[in-house]
């Protein structure tokens, strides 16, 4: 059996690394050549943990790439669509890139007699995959869907930062389809993959569209929701968000996981899957006020942290502030709604001077703020002369940084957005968001 994969971002290239690691035989296609030709040199365009010990396995057994889409639909059983689908500026979800994408398997559909399964990971509003892609298709193939092709919406769940970890060992499979003998084939392939251990739920394609935008949506409002009781904790001394969390997460309907407050959850997934929930439900009348709210608090939390670097630091003008973790998550390169940035970008215009850190994503944050800030490769030059330190990101290297090592700061005022130090100098002002003092 050959498998297409179609966009080779996270998801894409993640998946046809694992599976060809194992030995399935796979076609990555992606129209960018000069990132075709970084991967097939067995480097990964981004940062991710282990993606390229993987993706090295892949290409030394059956992982050929291409940029040619029709290769994929005349000769692939099974064609996975991972292309990106990103947030507009008015927070609707961008569906060029997968429709366009679409309408090249069409018109390579219309000339072969190959009927593959073609299987929608890319996340897209409800409806999309049988309103917009399923016509796009039997358009351009002048074929119907369960004849000449089938489509299958087939969320997928990994992290960044995990990906590969995620990929080999996803917690679960959604298969969206009225065609029970396409969902038979596919589930088939991934117990071929994974054993019978993994849950797998058949369903049509809209509630599996549906079951990943609640998803995320419900991560999002656990994140709000605890940064909501860190700010209550930050105004009742002697109180520590994270004790709360981890009580109120024994309780087993409520669960341990995603309750680290922090600055505001970003990156390319949670903030975008929110906003575009919110627009379609108001757009069928429904307006989310749930979501709204989830939205707001976390617009709002930046706000929270400059309100701790100003009651520690006074008048920011002129002041160095370090700035310690530019992606949006650790183990990851990506600043994409990083709320580093947005902290940056509001300190700027407060005229701080900023010298920032972060063992991955420098490159990257460069693309935007140029020469504006000054970027540091060892975290002891990123805080030298400085006025207050502030922990953004949770890298393991802040985790371990000692009392001794912030002498080289001009105050020694550190605030710890995500409350990973432990240090006890009294020279030194600790300020932990959610942390009563
Ligand atoms: C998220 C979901 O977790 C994945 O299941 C999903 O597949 C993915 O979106 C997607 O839709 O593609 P990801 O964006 O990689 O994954 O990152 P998360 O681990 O969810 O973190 C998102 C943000 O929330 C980060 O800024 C992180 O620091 C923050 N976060 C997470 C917290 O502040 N506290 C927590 O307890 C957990």
């Amino acid at each position: 059996m050959k498998i297409g994969i179609i966009g080779l971002g996270f998801v894409g290239l993640s998946f046809a690394s694992v599976l060809s690691s194992k030995g399935f035989d796979i076609v990555g296609i992606d129209v960018d050549i000069k990132k075709l030709e970084t991967i097939k040199s067995g480097k990964s365009p981004f940062y991710e943990p282990k993606i390229e010990e993987t993706l090295q396995k892949g290409l030394e057994k059956k992982l050929m790439l291409s940029e040619k889409i029709e290769y994929a639909v005349n000769n692939c059983d099974l064609i996975f669509v991972t292309v990106g689908t990103p947030m507009t500026s008015d927070g609707n979800i961008d569906l060029r890139i997968i429709l366009n994408a679409c309408k090249k398997i069409g018109e390579a559909l219309l000339k072969t007699q190959n009927k593959p399964d073609i299987i929608i990971k890319s996340t897209v509003i409800p409806g999309t995959t049988i309103n917009k892609i399923k016509r796009k298709l039997e358009l351009k193939s002048l074929k119907k869907e369960g004849e000449g092709f089938t489509l299958i919406t087939n969320p997928e769940f990994l992290r960044e930062g995990r990906a590969i970890e995620d990929t080999k060992n996803p917690h679960l499979i959604i298969i969206g389809t009225s065609r029970k003998k396409s969902a038979e084939k596919l589930k088939n392939f991934y117990e071929k993959i994974y054993g019978k251990k993994i849950p797998i739920i058949i369903t049509n394609n809209t509630t599996a569209e549906i079951i990943k935008y609640a998803n995320n949506s419900f991560l999002a409002t656990k994140i709000s929701f605890i940064n909501n009781i860190a700010n209550l904790c930050q105004t009742l001394p002697g109180t520590n968000v994270d004790i709360v969390a981890k009580a109120i997460g024994i309780d087993p309907r409520i669960g341990q996981q995603f309750l680290n407050a922090c600055p505001g959850y970003g990156g390319s997934c949670l903030p975008k899957d929110v906003q575009a929930m919110m627009i379609f439900q108001k757009n069928l009348g429904e307006e989310s006020v749930l979501l709204n709210a989830v939205h707001q608090t976390n617009i709002l939390q930046i706000d929270k942290i400059i309100n701790l670097i100003e009651k520690s630091v006074g008048n920011l003008k002129n002041k160095q502030i370090t700035i310690l973790g530019l992606s949006f998550k650790e183990e990851s390169d990506d600043i994409r709604e990083s709320t580093s940035i947005k902290l940056i970008e509001i300190l700027l215009k407060k005229q701080a001077k900023i010298s920032v850190h972060d063992p991955k994503a420098i490159e990257n944050t460069k693309t935007i703020f140029g020469d504006k800030i000054s970027y540091h490769s060892k975290i002891k030059d990123a805080l030298n002369n400085s006025h207050c330190t502030v922990i953004m990101t949770p890298w393991k290297q802040y985790s371990n940084l000692k009392n001794s090592d912030f002498d080289v700061m001009l105050k020694k005022i550190i605030i710890d957005t995500r409350r990973i130090l432990n240090l006890n100098d009294n020279n030194l002002t600790y300020v932990g968001l959610g942390m009563g003092s």
